[in-house]
């Protein structure tokens, strides 16, 4: 804004003096949804929610989001709470401020298109609930996802807020593909369905200030609805993107409270109230209320989730988004399963294959699902791809993106690719154009016939709608059936102070039984220095052999290292602990339980070729299969994929169960 706009500021302390802006920028508060899903691998619990509810509430935002996006998944997986208490529980400390979720259009909360039926009764559920706003958005944007959900946020009288996923194929604004008019036309085909507002969602952090300036004047100049921005701070361009776009002249911006905010996640809201401050954009709010909010997150409740932060690195930006337009949450992951499948030294191959995938793939953008669908395979290419061959483990995900069964792509898929993808595939190989729930069956009454012994209300048949073996499982711990595993269960203040208390002193390298502390022997010139790896955190421990150095006579191979003997002082010095994002949780690292004993059944095994969680096994003990037959589902990255059975036979074992998480490597099945 220009000096002229400024209006009389008589003091330092601006507060007496303020007078209101003209036309003051509006705020929605991402704290209690992006906020936490960017930083926290969406942990945040409503427990601790509720002590900054109301004072949130007196701040004046435009709204709060506090649902959507991955909570719902992440709730009732992980926390073992009900998605839909959550809005129920914050809507009686805020009174006033309206509730925004994410919706996934047609994908809703989850990760693929759903029947009708479905996205029907989850829409009436978030109304009846207490969502007001629906920030919709469809990962290619293909507004036909749009076309079941929309109707019903507006016969309920609700806010549809409609989003352009921004994305790039050029280092800027540009090109062939996402140009400015590629947007400006779906903002006016937000316009005729008849959005309330129109929102830029950059999930990645891409966009840059001057071309948000020229991306808000075009969208201002060609349709008549406000201009909400939501700009990730990823790359680090989101505050000064925030100012440009605010020059010229867009409606609303998404900020958080500090403790909440950068890194992945967003602009914090308090310089942005300072920066405004006396211009015809002021906010209004009052600083000191937002310092009181972040006092209390700060000592209350960010002890309970500092441990789960992404990563541990000095730098809040992260670079590869300028390098390789690679967002942050689809970077953890590809990392994370790098690391898991113990092939981090992989990385710049990922990154070279990345664009290549999202090519063949339709250019889509990168946002949930597609970005897991286009990570997955990419990892899927870069690990398993040999000789030559591409794409020879193609996940469930990408044959349905080929299929249509996501919507239409900004450019056509490679038809080679499609024709590999699409050959056997259960719908028919031939691709389709309409929009994608048209040739989605009703799913709803098939779920409710499933679950009604253990559903108790319409939430609950949704719930299992949506996420069937994860769902069952919350139900079961919902209705008492079942008990809730530990992992699950919310952690005191005390209990996280201790922890990281304990943390403190293992850095320190405290953590030795306080005898040994006393009498601690001198170290040895024979001492042997082993690296030991604890998950993601390695440790350099001494070894020094009681009575002298160990005297090795004949050497011979050993199949394991031995673990160093316990009546040994042993001295642990904290090595760097590399980044590990939380989301999601790595698998169990030990042996299968229930995993067959060597030799105890003859035949080809099927084994995990990526840690994961079994969706289900289609065939029983006993079965006859075809070489190639689908034989279990894995899901991995919450991608899903089809393992193909090696050779024809008989189903001679089955391991695991539905829900159950498995390492690299199980033996899920054994064909004999
Ligand atoms: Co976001």
């Amino acid at each position: 804004m220009s000096e002229h706009d400024q209006v009389k500021m008589t003091s330092m302390d601006y507060r007496p003096e303020r007078p209101k802006a003209e036309n003051p920028i509006k705020i929605m508060d991402l704290t209690l949804r992006d906020g936490h899903q960017s930083l926290f691998a969406t942990r945040g619990r409503t427990e601790d929610m509720i002590p900054v509810a109301e004072k949130m509430d007196q701040i004046g935002f435009w709204a709060t989001e506090t649902w959507g996006g991955a909570t719902f998944d992440a709730t009732h997986r992980f926390l073992n709470e009900d998605p839909w208490e959550r809005i129920r529980t914050l809507k009686r400390y805020f009174k006033k401020t309206p509730f925004s979720m994410l919706l996934r259009a047609q994908n809703l909360v989850g990760y693929r298109n759903y029947a009708d039926d479905v996205a029907k009764a989850f829409m009436y559920r978030s109304v009846e609930n207490g969502m007001d706003i629906f920030r919709t958005f469809d990962a290619l944007n293909d507004y036909r996802n749009f076309e079941t959900v929309v109707p019903i946020i507006k016969e309920c009288g609700k806010h549809f807020q409609g989003c352009i996923c921004y994305t790039l194929t050029e280092p800027r604004l540009g090109g062939e593909v996402y140009n400015l008019d590629y947007y400006v036309n779906k903002a006016k085909e937000l316009e005729k369905m008849g959005a309330d507002t129109i929102c830029i969602k950059d999930m990645a952090g891409l966009l840059a200030p001057y071309d948000a300036y020229n991306l808000i004047k075009a969208l201002k100049a060609a349709v008549g609805l406000p201009i909400h921005l939501h700009s990730h701070f990823t790359s680090g361009l989101a505050s000064m993107t925030h100012l440009k776009a605010i020059e010229a002249g867009v409606d609303i911006v998404d900020t958080c409270m500090t403790p909440y905010a950068y890194r992945t996640s967003h602009p914090a809201i308090e310089p942005l109230v300072m920066a405004l401050v006396g211009t015809n954009r002021d906010t209004g709010f009052d600083i000191k209320k937002l310092a009181e909010i972040n006092e209390i997150l700060e000592s209350e409740i960010m002890p309970k989730y500092k441990h789960l932060l992404a990563d541990n690195t000095v730098s809040i930006i992260d670079i590869n988004v300028l390098l390789h337009q690679t967002p942050g949450g689809m970077l953890s992951n590809l990392i994370n399963q790098l690391k898991e499948m113990d092939a981090l030294d992989k990385i710049d191959a990922v990154y070279k294959e990345l664009p290549r995938v999202r090519k063949d793939l339709g250019q889509i953008p990168l946002v949930t699902p597609t970005s897991q669908i286009v990570g997955v395979q990419t990892v899927n290419n870069v690990l398993h791809d040999k000789n030559g061959e591409r794409y020879t483990m193609i996940t469930a995900q990408v044959k349905d993106l080929c299929y249509g069964l996501y919507g239409k792509t900004a450019v056509p898929i490679n038809p080679e690719l499609q024709k590999k993808a699409l050959k056997g595939y259960s719908r028919g190989e031939e691709p389709i154009t309409c929009r994608p729930a048209e040739v989605i069956e009703p799913e709803l009454e098939k779920a409710r016939a499933e679950i009604k012994e253990l559903a108790m209300d319409e939430d609950d048949v949704v719930l299992y709608a949506l996420y069937p073996v994860t769902g069952r499982k919350f139900l079961k711990w919902k209705y008492g059936k079942e008990e809730p595993p530990k992992e699950v269960l919310p952690k005191s203040l005390e209990q996280a102070k201790a922890e990281l208390a304990l943390i403190e002193k293992a850095k320190k390298g405290l953590v030795v039984e306080k005898a040994k502390l006393e009498k601690m022997p001198e170290k040895s010139d024979g001492k042997r220095t082993f690296n030991v790896f604890v998950e993601d955190e390695y440790y350099k421990v001494e070894v020094d052999e009681v009575g002298g150095p160990p005297v090795i006579r004949y050497a011979q191979p050993l199949a394991a290292p031995a673990a160093p003997v316990a009546s040994q002082p042993v001295a642990l010095t904290p090595a760097a602990s590399p980044a590990a994002p939380p989301l999601p949780p790595p698998p169990p690292k030990a042996a299968p339980k229930k995993a067959a004993p060597a030799g105890e059944v003859k035949g080809e095994e099927v084994k995990a070729p990526m840690p994961g969680m079994i969706v289900n096994y289609p065939k029983k003990v006993g079965d006859t299969v075809e070489k190639n037959e689908t034989v279990v589902i894995l899901e991995a990255m919450k991608m899903e994929n089809a393992l193909a059975a090696p050779v024809g036979g008989t189903i001679k074992a089955i391991n695991f169960a539905s829900g159950d998480s498995v390492p690299k490597d199980a033996v899920l099945l054994v064909i004999g």
